[in-house]
């Protein structure tokens, strides 16, 4: 019998201040969003998407973008990441002093026209125009370009999507400069062999090491699909501590997968991460006590539990 090989490191972003918080109805102070982030590094995080520079009116939640990326105490060795959907949101993010940008900026879009219509105002094609002089006049001034790319197993408004279409949008993305791609199952439909597929599709353009996993847990497929992708060689994964967030614009879409579960699989199976899982526990907890519920996350539940014994 032999057994698959998987890498043996994993880097993380932990998505949770961004993708987990925006979806909160209430208000967050942007005390307790700094504070997150703070508790996420000191965690070992070596990369935490904080916020995004998008319209107030769209997503509300994120209006004290530039607050928070001006209140966190950055570490040495840890890259801070915002969304920035056209060129109005890049200017807003590197408008402070030098410091206080971003080391990496996401543009985001879409394998499908309708989500991309609801989420960003505009067609797949148009959105590349709008991603392009995002992308050149981050390169140029050094900041490193993500992108991502939505709905890649399965749309709230089309259903399934072919892994063509994620093939396209990767092939756009690579032809305007991003430079790396982050597959995204929006909602959560996916299981690992559709997982493996919009994967691969991703691969025709990009290289292993740029390529990134973006689950969310609708469907408790997560932890599989993340599996699937290691299978594949696959290393990097965002994440959302406390299984926190949704997308304002996937109706009934849960938060990414757990931070503090992928840390369970990934430590179990010998692999490295950076990450102290207690310390990630502590920051899942706090956001939750916060938020006034529980962590969603099975890891941090059972050991919360035994803590207890
Ligand atoms: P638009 O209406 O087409 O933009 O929105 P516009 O250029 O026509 O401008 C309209 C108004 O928005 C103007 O204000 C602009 O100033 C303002 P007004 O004159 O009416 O007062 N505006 C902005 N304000 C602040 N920052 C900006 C900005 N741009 C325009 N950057 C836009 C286009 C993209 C801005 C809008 O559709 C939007 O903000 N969408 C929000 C999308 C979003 O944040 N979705 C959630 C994140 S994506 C996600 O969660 C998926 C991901 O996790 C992967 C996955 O799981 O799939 C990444
Ligand atoms: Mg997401």
């Amino acid at each position: 019998m032999s057994f698959q090989s998987f890498p043996s490191h994993v880097k993380l972003v932990d998505v949770g201040p961004r993708d987990g918080l925006q979806n909160e109805k209430s208000p967050v102070p942007a005390a307790v969003k700094i504070e997150l982030v703070q508790r996420l590094q000191d965690a070992g995080l070596r990369e935490i998407e904080v916020t995004s520079f998008v319209s107030p009116k769209w997503v509300p939640q994120m209006a004290d973008n530039a607050q928070v990326m001006a209140g966190i105490a950055r570490k040495p060795g840890v890259r801070y990441s915002v969304l920035t959907p056209n060129l109005q949101g890049f200017e807003a993010a590197i408008s402070a002093p030098r410091p206080l940008w971003p080391d990496e900026i996401v543009v985001f879009g879409a394998a499908s026209e309708a989500f991309s219509q609801r989420n960003i105002n505009c067609s797949i094609a148009e959105s590349m125009e709008r991603f392009r002089p995002v992308v050149a006049a981050a390169r140029d001034k050094g900041i490193y370009v993500r992108g991502a790319i939505s709905c890649t197993v399965g749309c709230p408004y089309e259903g399934d999507i072919a892994p063509e279409r994620v093939e396209l949008v990767a092939r756009l993305m690579k032809d305007i400069g991003v430079q790396h791609v982050g597959v995204a199952d929006t909602i959560g439909v996916g299981t690992p062999l559709k997982v493996q597929r919009a994967m691969e599709a991703a691969l025709r353009h990009y290289d292993l090491n740029d390529v990134s996993g973006h689950f969310h847990d609708t469907y408790g497929q997560a932890l599989a699909n993340t599996l699937a992708c290691l299978e594949m060689g696959v290393w990097q994964f965002d994440t959302s501590v406390a299984g926190l967030g949704g997308c304002p614009y996937a109706k009934g879409a849960t938060g990414n997968v757990a931070t503090e579960d992928v840390v369970y699989l990934l430590h179990g199976m010998g692999i490295d991460t950076g990450i102290d899982l207690d310390k990630l526990i502590d920051a899942g907890q706090f956001i939750s006590d916060f938020l006034g519920r529980k962590p969603n996350s099975r890891a941090a539940t059972a050991l919360l539990n035994q803590r207890k014994n």
